[in-house]
C-alpha cells in the first residue's frame, strides 16, 4: 500500500510537469503571434506594403497552429483531469485493473494527440522552422516524460496484482473455511477440507466431473483393496482411505442430510465397463438413536433401476447391530455388508469385492439391473439440491 501511495504520488508530479511543458509548447507559439495580434494596425502602419503581405500568411499559420495547440491542450487537460480523478479512485478503491485499463487508454490518447500536433505544425510549410523545431524538441521531452510514467504505471500495475493475487488466495482460504460439502470447489475432483455443522471439521473427496459439480463422495468401491465388512461403530465414523475406497461414515452423513436438502447420486459400472446410475433428488438419513433410518430419498431418476426405494424407512444393520426386518437372521451378516435392509436388501453396495461378474448375494449388486451379479466399481455422492444456498 505504501509503495502504492509512493508511486502515484510520483504520477501526479509527472503529470503536472508533462502539462506544463506542454503549456510551455503553446506559450512558446502564443508569444510570437500574441505579439502581432493584439496591434494588427499598429503592425500594418509599421510597415510596409510589401512587409505586411509577407508577413500576414505567416502570422496566419502561427495563429491556426496555436488554435489547434489549444485546442489540444484543452482535450489533454480534460484528460488530466480525468486522470487525477482515476488515480485518486485507484487509491481509494481496492486497486483495480480496469482503472488500469482507463489510464493506458488515456496515455494512448495523449500519445495520439502528440502526433496530430506535429503533424498540423508540419502541414504549415510556412510557419518558422525554429518554432516548429522548439516544439517538437518539447514534444518529444513530453513523450520521455510519458514513458517514464508508463513505466511507472507498469510497475504500480504489477502491485496491483500482486494484490488481487493475494486477494484471491485469501477469497479461497475464506471458501475453504466456509465449506460445508464439496460445492464451492465445484468440478474439482480433489479432496478438500469442509466444516459440517454439527459435526466439526473434516477432509472429503469432491467429484466434480462424474454427475457435474460440487458432489461430495461418501462411499466408493473399485479395486478391492479395502475391507467392508465393519462394525456399527466404524460404519458410523467412517473408514478406508479418501484416495482410495472408503465409507464416509454414518454420523456426517446425518449431519450433513440435515443441514440443507440433499441429493444421492449413485454411480455404478460392471465388468463390461458399462455405466449406470440412480439419483434421488431428497437424500436423508436419521441421526445415531433413529439407527440412521433411511428417511427419505425423494424423486428417482436415472437407468440402473430404483433398487433404494424397497428400503426406504429402513434402519442401518451391521454384522453387530441387527436393526433389519429379518426376525431369525442378520442381513449384514448374510450379504457380507453394512447397509440398509428389511426382510432383504435390494441393494448391496458395501458388499464383498469380486474381481469378476459373480452371481453371488454377498458381493457389491444393484438388484434392479444385474440382480446379484457383482458390480466392478460404484460411487455413491451426494450434493446439496439447492446448489446456490
Ligand atoms: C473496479 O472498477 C469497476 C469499474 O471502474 C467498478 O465497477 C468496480 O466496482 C471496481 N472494483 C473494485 C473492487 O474496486
Ligand atoms: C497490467 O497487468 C495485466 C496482467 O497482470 C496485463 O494484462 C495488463 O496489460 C497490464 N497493464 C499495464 C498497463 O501494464
Ligand atoms: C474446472 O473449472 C475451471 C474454472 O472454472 C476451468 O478453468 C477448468 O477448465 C475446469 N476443468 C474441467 C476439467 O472442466
Ligand atoms: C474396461 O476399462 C479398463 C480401463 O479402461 C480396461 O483396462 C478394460 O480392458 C476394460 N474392460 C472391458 C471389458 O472393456
Amino acid at each position: 500500500m505504501n509503495t502504492l501511495r509512493r508511486a502515484s504520488g510520483i504520477m501526479r508530479i509527472k503529470e503536472v510537469y508533462i502539462f506544463k511543458l506542454l503549456l510551455m509548447a503553446a506559450v512558446t507559439v502564443c508569444a510570437t503571434s500574441n505579439s502581432v495580434e493584439d496591434n494588427p494596425i499598429d503592425s500594418k502602419d509599421q510597415c510596409n506594403a510589401f512587409c505586411f503581405n509577407t508577413l500576414k500568411p505567416l502570422l496566419d499559420n502561427a495563429m491556426e497552429t496555436k488554435k489547434k495547440i489549444e485546442n489540444c491542450e484543452v482535450s489533454i487537460q480534460d484528460r488530466d483531469e480525468k486522470l487525477q480523478k482515476l488515480q485518486k479512485q485507484l487509491v481509494a478503491s481496492e486497486m483495480n485493473a480496469s482503472i488500469f485499463n482507463q489510464i493506458e487508454n488515456i496515455f494512448n490518447e495523449k500519445i495520439k494527440y502528440k502526433d496530430k500536433l506535429i503533424a498540423a505544425l508540419e502541414e504549415k510549410s510556412g510557419s518558422d522552422q525554429n518554432e516548429i523545431d522548439s516544439i517538437k524538441r518539447q514534444l518529444d521531452a513530453n513523450t520521455e516524460a510519458l514513458k517514464v510514467l508508463k513505466t511507472q504505471l507498469a510497475s504500480l500495475n504489477s502491485t496491483v496484482s500482486l494484490h488481487n493475487f493475494n486477494a484471491k488466495q485469501q477469497h479461497e482460504k475464506l471458501v475453504q473455511v466456509k465449506a460445508m460439502n464439496c460445492v464451492p470447489f465445484e468440478n474439482s475432483t480433489a479432496i478438500h477440507d469442509i466444516d459440517v455443522a454439527g459435526f466439526g471439521k473434516v477432509s472429503v473427496l469432491c467429484d466434480g466431473q462424474t454427475a457435474g459439480p460440487g458432489w461430495t463422495v461418501v462411499q466408493r468401491r473399485f479395486d478391492g483393496s479395502v475391507d467392508f465388512y465393519r462394525n456399527w461403530f466404524e460404519y458410523r465414523e467412517g473408514f478406508g482411505s479418501l484416495t482410495g475406497e472408503f465409507f464416509l461414515g454414518l454420523e456426517i452423513l446425518y449431519h450433513m442430510t440435515k443441514s440443507l436438502p440433499y441429493e444421492l447420486y449413485i454411480q455404478l459400472v460392471d465388468f463390461q465397463n458399462v455405466s449406470r446410475h440412480a439419483r434421488y433428488d431428497s437424500f436423508l438419513i436419521g441421526s445415531e438413536d433413529e439407527q440412521y433410518m433411511l428417511k427419505s430419498l425423494g424423486t428417482y431418476s436415472g437407468n440402473a433401476g430404483n433398487a433404494l426405494r424397497y428400503n426406504l424407512y429402513d434402519s442401518f444393520t451391521t454384522y453387530d447391530q441387527d436393526h433389519d426386518g429379518w426376525t431369525s437372521g442378520n442381513c449384514a451378516e448374510w450379504y457380507s455388508s453394512g447397509w440398509w435392509y428389511n426382510l432383504y436388501g435390494n441393494s448391496n453396495l458395501n458388499g464383498k469385492y469380486f474381481y469378476d461378474e459373480v452371481n453371488n448375494e454377498k458381493s457389491i449388486w444393484w438388484y434392479n439391473w444385474k440382480g446379484y451379479h457383482a458390480l466392478k466399481s460404484v460411487q455413491m455422492m451426494i450434493r446439496p439440491k439447492y446448489t446456490s444456498i
